[in-house]
């Protein structure tokens, strides 16, 4: 059997990022559980406002289409969000409008979101750990029937989780985040 592709989408471009911080372990704990991990940043897919005009005169950017496909070529992905205002931020929200605009050829449009495997995590300095972030990107992608696996993870004062090694410190959180992405496999593998 071919390996077990996880795509890991941090929703945040800021250097020292919380939330890429935390893509790059749970990208570790992925792979340790022997997946075949890529992790990306959305500073390599870059994209304006969705805006309907311009894609009637231009079509949808080249990096939408990439970043569709480079789902596509995936069995599962991770996104790892910051929760900004109670919600999911507009460069992750941004990036799901244009690759739902995006139709390939034998596709019908949002495909790409029932055909694979989602997590959602979210790391805030804040006591929710993101939350509400969770819930806007879990209803997002219920919205195209995209299989959005139960387990997720909200990290809390995520200033202070990890240890020097970049481990979290919290077992608990440790637990969670090895439980969503065995879940994630686990679903994944089921739907390859
Ligand atoms: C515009 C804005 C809105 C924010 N709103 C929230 C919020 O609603 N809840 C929360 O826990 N943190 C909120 N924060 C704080 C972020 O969780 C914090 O800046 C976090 O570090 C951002 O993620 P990053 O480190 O991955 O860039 C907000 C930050 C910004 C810049």
């Amino acid at each position: 059997m071919s390996a077990l592709k996880i795509l890991v989408i941090p929703g945040s471009l800021r250097t020292g990022s919380l939330n890429a911080k935390l893509a790059a372990v749970a990208a570790h704990v992925l792979a340790q559980q022997g997946a075949e991990t890529t992790p990306i940043s959305l500073s390599d897919f870059p994209l304006p406002i969705y805006d309907g005009d311009l894609q009637a005169k231009s079509g949808v950017p080249k990096h939408a289409v990439n970043l569709k496909r480079m789902m596509s070529a995936h069995h599962g992905v991770l996104i790892v969000t910051p929760e900004y205002n109670s919600s999911v931020p507009a460069l992750l929200k941004n990036a799901i409008d244009w690759v739902s605009r995006v139709q390939d050829v034998h596709e019908a449009r949002g495909q790409v979101f029932r055909d694979r495997v989602f997590a959602i995590a979210s790391a805030s300095g804040g006591r929710l750990g993101g939350s509400r972030a969770l819930a806007a990107v879990r209803l997002i992608l219920s919205a195209w029937d995209a299989s959005v696996i139960q387990d997720q993870l909200a990290l809390p004062f995520a200033e202070d989780a990890y240890d020097e090694m970049d481990r979290l410190k919290n077992a608990a959180d440790a637990d969670a985040l090895k439980a969503m992405a065995r879940q994630l496999i686990d679903v994944s593998q089921r739907m390859m």
